[in-house]
């Protein structure tokens, strides 16, 4: 039987479109979630739909999170739809190339780090002002093992980046009541990116 950990609670997912978001997105509609799935792809919509088929709620909100404004248009979002974020679960990020680091390119170093560490730090500067308004809230990043290996040092760097201001972002708000932590996962099974 699942535990319904979740009942009645607004959580943001983010990257729910496939991989590990889809999977917690899923899991949270099973434990009773109403959950604001967040994604630039289109293929988020399918995910809406087994989300729904599960019998949750399911907002989608179509961003770009590596800017700002993606970032603070979701957010709105999910404060018009539900008028609260309880849980944000910042998931986007992954290595894009796998190289020796002195093969990457400028372009691909700044690339690198615009898809795993800014979203983070944009979506949780977005959330923030909600949760010290009511004075609770909690936040998960996906980090990884990958802050100690070898071909991905823009990722690394980017993760590295994701666990400092997890545990920094959780001293300046523990007297909110608000939560912050991180997993650092390993490789996951999932079907081939899409
Ligand atoms: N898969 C693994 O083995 C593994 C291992 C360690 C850590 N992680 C971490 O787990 C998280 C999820 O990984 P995954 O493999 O499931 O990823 P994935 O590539 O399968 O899915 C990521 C999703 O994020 C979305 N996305 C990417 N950039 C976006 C943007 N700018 N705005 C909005 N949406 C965007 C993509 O469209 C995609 O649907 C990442 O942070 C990754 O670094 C994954």
């Amino acid at each position: 039987m699942s535990a319904r950990r979740f009942e009645g609670q607004v959580v943001v997912v983010t990257g729910a479109a496939q991989g590990i978001g889809r999977g917690v997105a899923l899991e949270l509609a099973r434990e009773g979630a109403q959950l604001v799935l967040a994604d630039r792809a289109q293929l988020v919509e399918e995910v809406a739909a087994e989300v729904q088929a599960l019998g949750a709620l399911a907002l989608v909100s179509r961003v770009d999170l590596e800017t700002w404004a993606g970032a603070e248009q979701l957010v709105a979002a999910a404060l018009a739809a539900y008028g609260r974020v309880d849980v944000l679960i910042n998931n986007v990020g992954g290595t894009i190339w796998a190289q020796p680091y002195q093969e990457y390119t400028p372009e691909q170093i700044e690339a690198e780090v615009r898809r795993s560490l800014f979203p983070t730090l944009w979506c949780c500067r977005a959330v923030l002002p909600d949760m010290v308004a009511r004075q609770q809230g909690v936040i998960v990043n996906v980090s990884s093992i990958a802050t100690r290996s070898i071909y991905r040092i823009p990722y690394a760097a980017s993760k590295g980046g994701v666990n400092a201001m997890t545990a920094s972002l959780a001293m300046e708000h523990a007297q909110d009541g608000i939560r912050v932590n991180a997993v650092a996962t390993g490789g996951t099974e999932a079907p081939p990116r899409r």
